[in-house]
Protein backbone atom coordinates (compact mmCIF):
# COMPACT_ATOMS: atom_id res chain seq x y z
CA UNK A 1 0.00 0.00 0.00
CA UNK A 2 1.30 3.77 -0.87
CA UNK A 3 0.79 6.85 1.10
CA UNK A 4 -0.87 9.62 -0.65
CA UNK A 5 -1.55 13.15 0.45
CA UNK A 6 -5.17 14.46 0.79
CA UNK A 7 -6.29 10.31 0.16
CA UNK A 8 -4.59 8.26 3.05
CA UNK A 9 -6.56 7.72 5.95
CA UNK A 10 -9.58 9.03 4.64
CA UNK A 11 -13.23 7.51 4.18
CA UNK A 12 -15.28 7.55 0.92
CA UNK A 13 -18.84 6.18 -0.52
CA UNK A 14 -18.46 4.83 -3.94
CA UNK A 15 -21.58 4.21 -5.47
CA UNK A 16 -21.45 1.57 -8.34
CA UNK A 17 -18.58 -0.13 -6.77
CA UNK A 18 -18.37 -3.02 -8.26
CA UNK A 19 -17.48 -2.29 -11.87
CA UNK A 20 -16.23 0.14 -14.36
CA UNK A 21 -15.21 3.24 -12.89
CA UNK A 22 -16.41 2.87 -9.65
CA UNK A 23 -14.36 -0.21 -9.31
CA UNK A 24 -11.54 1.59 -11.06
CA UNK A 25 -11.68 4.35 -8.49
CA UNK A 26 -12.29 2.17 -5.32
CA UNK A 27 -9.32 0.13 -6.04
CA UNK A 28 -7.16 3.55 -7.03
CA UNK A 29 -8.57 4.88 -3.46
CA UNK A 30 -7.79 1.58 -1.23
CA UNK A 31 -3.97 1.25 -2.93
CA UNK A 32 -3.75 4.81 -1.71
CA UNK A 33 -4.38 4.32 1.83
CA UNK A 34 -7.94 5.43 2.09
CA UNK A 35 -11.46 3.03 3.18
CA UNK A 36 -13.65 2.70 0.80
CA UNK A 37 -17.41 2.24 1.62
CA UNK A 38 -18.73 0.31 -1.82
CA UNK A 39 -22.35 0.32 -2.56
CA UNK A 40 -24.26 -1.33 -5.61
CA UNK A 41 -26.92 -3.87 -6.82
CA UNK A 42 -24.88 -6.64 -5.62
CA UNK A 43 -20.96 -7.14 -4.37
CA UNK A 44 -20.84 -4.72 -2.29
CA UNK A 45 -20.25 -3.21 1.45
CA UNK A 46 -23.75 -1.82 0.87
CA UNK A 47 -26.01 -3.48 -1.41
CA UNK A 48 -29.13 -1.16 -2.42
CA UNK A 49 -30.94 -0.47 -5.80
CA UNK A 50 -30.64 3.33 -5.55
CA UNK A 51 -33.41 3.85 -8.37
CA UNK A 52 -35.67 3.48 -5.87
CA UNK A 53 -36.59 5.18 -2.57
CA UNK A 54 -36.18 2.05 0.04
CA UNK A 55 -32.30 1.77 -1.75
CA UNK A 56 -31.71 5.40 -1.06
CA UNK A 57 -32.57 5.34 2.18
CA UNK A 58 -30.56 1.68 2.67
CA UNK A 59 -27.46 3.65 1.85
CA UNK A 60 -27.64 6.24 3.81
CA UNK A 61 -28.56 4.18 6.75
CA UNK A 62 -26.20 1.82 5.85
CA UNK A 63 -23.19 4.51 5.54
CA UNK A 64 -24.89 5.68 8.86
CA UNK A 65 -23.15 2.47 10.60
CA UNK A 66 -20.25 2.89 9.47
CA UNK A 67 -19.65 6.26 11.23
CA UNK A 68 -17.58 9.47 9.69
CA UNK A 69 -16.64 10.00 5.97
CA UNK A 70 -14.79 12.29 3.99
CA UNK A 71 -15.86 12.26 0.57
CA UNK A 72 -18.95 10.73 -1.22
CA UNK A 73 -18.80 9.56 -5.05
CA UNK A 74 -22.17 9.08 -6.93
CA UNK A 75 -20.73 6.87 -9.87
CA UNK A 76 -23.64 4.30 -10.04
CA UNK A 77 -25.23 4.52 -13.04
CA UNK A 78 -25.67 3.60 -17.18
CA UNK A 79 -29.13 1.41 -18.00
CA UNK A 80 -29.69 -1.46 -16.02
CA UNK A 81 -32.49 0.60 -13.84
CA UNK A 82 -34.71 3.29 -14.41
CA UNK A 83 -32.23 6.15 -16.62
CA UNK A 84 -34.08 8.93 -14.67
CA UNK A 85 -34.50 7.40 -11.83
CA UNK A 86 -31.04 6.26 -11.51
CA UNK A 87 -28.79 8.97 -13.29
CA UNK A 88 -30.70 11.80 -12.14
CA UNK A 89 -33.00 11.12 -9.13
CA UNK A 90 -30.46 8.19 -7.41
CA UNK A 91 -27.41 10.08 -7.76
CA UNK A 92 -28.83 13.45 -6.12
CA UNK A 93 -30.56 11.71 -3.47
CA UNK A 94 -26.79 9.81 -2.83
CA UNK A 95 -25.39 13.30 -2.65
CA UNK A 96 -28.14 15.17 -0.69
CA UNK A 97 -29.25 12.26 1.53
CA UNK A 98 -25.03 11.99 2.42
CA UNK A 99 -24.82 15.76 2.74
CA UNK A 100 -25.04 15.66 6.60
CA UNK A 101 -22.85 13.10 7.17
CA UNK A 102 -19.87 14.66 5.15
CA UNK A 103 -19.94 18.36 6.07
CA UNK A 104 -18.80 16.84 9.37
CA UNK A 105 -14.98 16.05 7.79
CA UNK A 106 -12.55 18.07 8.12
CA UNK A 107 -12.18 18.26 4.22
CA UNK A 108 -15.17 17.00 2.51
CA UNK A 109 -15.55 16.16 -1.06
CA UNK A 110 -18.50 15.07 -3.52
CA UNK A 111 -18.09 14.09 -7.10
CA UNK A 112 -20.69 12.93 -9.59
CA UNK A 113 -20.18 11.10 -12.70
CA UNK A 114 -21.98 12.67 -15.93
CA UNK A 115 -21.73 11.90 -19.11
CA UNK A 116 -20.59 13.47 -22.59
CA UNK A 117 -24.51 12.34 -23.37
CA UNK A 118 -25.23 15.35 -21.33
CA UNK A 119 -24.38 17.48 -24.63
CA UNK A 120 -27.35 16.22 -26.15
CA UNK A 121 -30.14 18.96 -26.22
CA UNK A 122 -33.31 17.52 -23.90
CA UNK A 123 -36.62 18.34 -23.64
CA UNK A 124 -36.74 21.11 -20.89
CA UNK A 125 -40.03 20.11 -19.01
CA UNK A 126 -38.18 16.52 -18.40
CA UNK A 127 -35.31 18.69 -17.23
CA UNK A 128 -37.11 21.02 -15.36
CA UNK A 129 -38.72 17.97 -13.48
CA UNK A 130 -35.68 16.89 -12.49
CA UNK A 131 -34.10 20.08 -10.95
CA UNK A 132 -37.64 20.62 -9.01
CA UNK A 133 -37.36 17.09 -7.54
CA UNK A 134 -40.76 16.31 -8.98
CA UNK A 135 -39.51 12.46 -9.82
CA UNK A 136 -43.31 11.32 -10.50
CA UNK A 137 -43.41 13.84 -13.59
CA UNK A 138 -40.25 13.89 -15.21
CA UNK A 139 -40.82 9.71 -15.34
CA UNK A 140 -44.28 10.44 -16.74
CA UNK A 141 -43.30 12.87 -19.25
CA UNK A 142 -40.18 10.32 -20.53
CA UNK A 143 -42.87 7.77 -20.72
CA UNK A 144 -45.30 9.37 -22.33
CA UNK A 145 -42.87 10.80 -24.80
CA UNK A 146 -39.80 8.29 -25.42
CA UNK A 147 -38.59 10.27 -28.19
CA UNK A 148 -38.32 13.43 -25.94
CA UNK A 149 -34.45 12.49 -25.08
CA UNK A 150 -33.68 12.56 -28.83
CA UNK A 151 -30.27 10.84 -29.33
CA UNK A 152 -29.43 10.19 -26.00
CA UNK A 153 -32.61 9.37 -24.23
CA UNK A 154 -33.47 9.91 -20.51
CA UNK A 155 -29.78 8.94 -20.28
CA UNK A 156 -29.12 12.39 -21.88
CA UNK A 157 -31.67 14.34 -20.14
CA UNK A 158 -30.84 12.36 -16.61
CA UNK A 159 -26.90 14.11 -17.20
CA UNK A 160 -27.92 17.21 -18.35
CA UNK A 161 -30.23 18.04 -15.47
CA UNK A 162 -27.39 16.42 -13.39
CA UNK A 163 -24.79 19.09 -14.84
CA UNK A 164 -27.18 21.66 -14.11
CA UNK A 165 -27.94 20.40 -10.41
CA UNK A 166 -23.73 20.61 -9.47
CA UNK A 167 -23.67 24.38 -10.63
CA UNK A 168 -26.87 25.49 -8.95
CA UNK A 169 -25.93 23.99 -5.73
CA UNK A 170 -22.09 24.04 -5.84
CA UNK A 171 -22.32 27.44 -4.67
CA UNK A 172 -24.89 27.21 -2.21
CA UNK A 173 -24.66 28.00 1.65
CA UNK A 174 -25.30 24.02 2.07
CA UNK A 175 -22.45 23.12 -0.04
CA UNK A 176 -19.32 25.17 -0.83
CA UNK A 177 -20.43 27.36 2.53
CA UNK A 178 -19.91 24.15 4.44
CA UNK A 179 -16.35 23.73 2.73
CA UNK A 180 -17.76 20.90 0.77
CA UNK A 181 -16.41 20.58 -3.12
CA UNK A 182 -19.09 19.41 -5.38
CA UNK A 183 -18.12 18.55 -9.17
CA UNK A 184 -19.15 16.38 -12.11
CA UNK A 185 -16.74 14.31 -14.28
CA UNK A 186 -18.55 13.91 -17.73
CA UNK A 187 -16.61 11.36 -19.13
CA UNK A 188 -16.68 10.10 -22.82
CA UNK A 189 -16.63 6.52 -23.83
CA UNK A 190 -14.41 4.43 -21.81
CA UNK A 191 -14.08 0.92 -21.94
CA UNK A 192 -16.37 -0.88 -19.31
CA UNK A 193 -19.70 -3.25 -19.33
CA UNK A 194 -21.70 0.22 -19.24
CA UNK A 195 -20.20 1.28 -22.86
CA UNK A 196 -20.15 -2.55 -24.25
CA UNK A 197 -23.85 -2.05 -26.75
CA UNK A 198 -20.95 0.67 -28.24
CA UNK A 199 -17.98 -1.15 -28.39
CA UNK A 200 -18.92 -4.75 -29.18
CA UNK A 201 -20.73 -3.50 -32.55
CA UNK A 202 -18.20 -2.45 -34.96
CA UNK A 203 -21.14 -0.49 -36.96
CA UNK A 204 -22.40 1.31 -33.91
CA UNK A 205 -18.55 1.84 -32.40
CA UNK A 206 -17.61 3.29 -35.79
CA UNK A 207 -20.72 5.40 -36.01
CA UNK A 208 -19.99 6.65 -32.24
CA UNK A 209 -16.41 7.13 -33.01
CA UNK A 210 -17.27 9.74 -35.60
CA UNK A 211 -19.93 11.38 -34.15
CA UNK A 212 -18.06 12.16 -31.03
CA UNK A 213 -14.07 11.83 -31.44
CA UNK A 214 -11.96 11.45 -29.03
CA UNK A 215 -8.61 12.47 -30.81
CA UNK A 216 -6.62 12.62 -27.31
CA UNK A 217 -6.02 8.72 -25.48
CA UNK A 218 -8.29 7.15 -27.73
CA UNK A 219 -11.41 5.54 -28.24
CA UNK A 220 -12.49 4.10 -25.80
CA UNK A 221 -10.94 5.74 -22.72
CA UNK A 222 -10.06 3.68 -19.82
CA UNK A 223 -12.37 3.94 -16.57
CA UNK A 224 -8.13 4.05 -14.47
CA UNK A 225 -7.96 7.61 -15.94
CA UNK A 226 -11.39 8.65 -14.73
CA UNK A 227 -10.64 6.95 -11.59
CA UNK A 228 -7.47 9.35 -11.20
CA UNK A 229 -9.50 12.30 -11.60
CA UNK A 230 -12.17 11.68 -9.55
CA UNK A 231 -9.80 10.88 -7.27
CA UNK A 232 -7.79 14.12 -7.14
CA UNK A 233 -11.20 16.01 -6.66
CA UNK A 234 -12.82 14.03 -3.98
CA UNK A 235 -9.12 14.68 -2.08
CA UNK A 236 -8.16 16.82 0.86
CA UNK A 237 -5.54 18.78 -1.69
CA UNK A 238 -8.50 20.04 -4.01
CA UNK A 239 -9.17 23.15 -2.15
CA UNK A 240 -10.33 25.55 -4.42
CA UNK A 241 -11.88 23.56 -7.28
CA UNK A 242 -15.79 23.52 -6.96
CA UNK A 243 -19.29 23.70 -9.24
CA UNK A 244 -17.41 22.37 -12.03
CA UNK A 245 -18.40 19.45 -14.61
CA UNK A 246 -15.07 18.44 -16.17
CA UNK A 247 -14.81 16.95 -19.24
CA UNK A 248 -12.85 13.50 -19.48
CA UNK A 249 -13.55 12.54 -22.89
CA UNK A 250 -10.57 12.55 -25.12
CA UNK A 251 -12.00 16.29 -26.54
CA UNK A 252 -15.48 15.65 -27.33
CA UNK A 253 -17.28 18.15 -25.50
CA UNK A 254 -14.23 20.76 -26.54
CA UNK A 255 -14.76 19.71 -30.31
CA UNK A 256 -18.54 19.37 -30.21
CA UNK A 257 -18.78 23.20 -28.26
CA UNK A 258 -15.36 24.60 -29.48
CA UNK A 259 -15.11 28.13 -28.01
CA UNK A 260 -18.92 29.41 -27.62
CA UNK A 261 -18.58 29.86 -23.83
CA UNK A 262 -16.31 32.36 -24.40
CA UNK A 263 -17.68 34.45 -27.35
N1 LIG B 1 -18.51 3.76 -19.74
C1 LIG B 1 -18.77 4.87 -20.39
O1 LIG B 1 -18.50 4.98 -21.59
C2 LIG B 1 -19.40 6.03 -19.66
C3 LIG B 1 -19.44 7.26 -20.32
C4 LIG B 1 -19.99 8.36 -19.68
C5 LIG B 1 -20.50 8.22 -18.40
N2 LIG B 1 -20.46 7.01 -17.79
C6 LIG B 1 -21.00 6.94 -16.43
O2 LIG B 1 -20.02 6.38 -15.58
C7 LIG B 1 -20.68 5.84 -14.43
C8 LIG B 1 -20.12 4.45 -14.18
O3 LIG B 1 -20.46 3.61 -15.28
P1 LIG B 1 -19.47 2.52 -15.85
O4 LIG B 1 -19.13 2.92 -17.22
O5 LIG B 1 -18.40 2.26 -14.89
O6 LIG B 1 -20.48 1.30 -15.99
P2 LIG B 1 -20.58 -0.09 -15.23
O7 LIG B 1 -21.83 -0.71 -15.72
O8 LIG B 1 -19.31 -0.84 -15.35
O9 LIG B 1 -20.74 0.34 -13.70
C9 LIG B 1 -21.90 0.94 -13.20
C10 LIG B 1 -22.18 0.36 -11.83
O10 LIG B 1 -23.33 1.04 -11.30
C11 LIG B 1 -24.16 0.07 -10.71
N3 LIG B 1 -25.55 0.48 -10.70
C12 LIG B 1 -26.34 0.67 -11.79
N4 LIG B 1 -27.58 0.97 -11.41
C13 LIG B 1 -27.59 0.96 -10.06
C14 LIG B 1 -28.59 1.17 -9.08
N5 LIG B 1 -29.85 1.43 -9.43
N6 LIG B 1 -28.26 1.09 -7.78
C15 LIG B 1 -26.97 0.80 -7.40
N7 LIG B 1 -25.98 0.58 -8.29
C16 LIG B 1 -26.29 0.65 -9.60
C17 LIG B 1 -23.98 -1.18 -11.58
O11 LIG B 1 -24.40 -2.35 -10.93
C18 LIG B 1 -22.50 -1.13 -11.89
O12 LIG B 1 -21.74 -1.84 -10.95
C19 LIG B 1 -22.16 5.85 -14.75
O13 LIG B 1 -22.76 6.95 -14.08
C20 LIG B 1 -22.20 6.05 -16.25
O14 LIG B 1 -23.39 6.68 -16.65
C21 LIG B 1 -19.91 5.91 -18.38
Amino acid sequence: MSSYTGVTGRTYVVTGSASGIGAATTALLRDRGATVIGCDLDDAEIRADLSVAAGRRALVDGVRGYGAIDAVLAVAGGGRTGLLETNYFGAVATLEGLRPLLAQSPAPRAVVVSSTSSLAPADERIVAACLDGDEAAAVAHLEADPEAGGRTGGYGIAKRALNRWVRRMAPTAEWGGAGIALNAVAPGVVDTPAAAWILADDEVRRTVEESSPQPFGGFPGRPEWIAELICWLAGADNRFVTGQIIFADGGTEAAAIGDRHWL
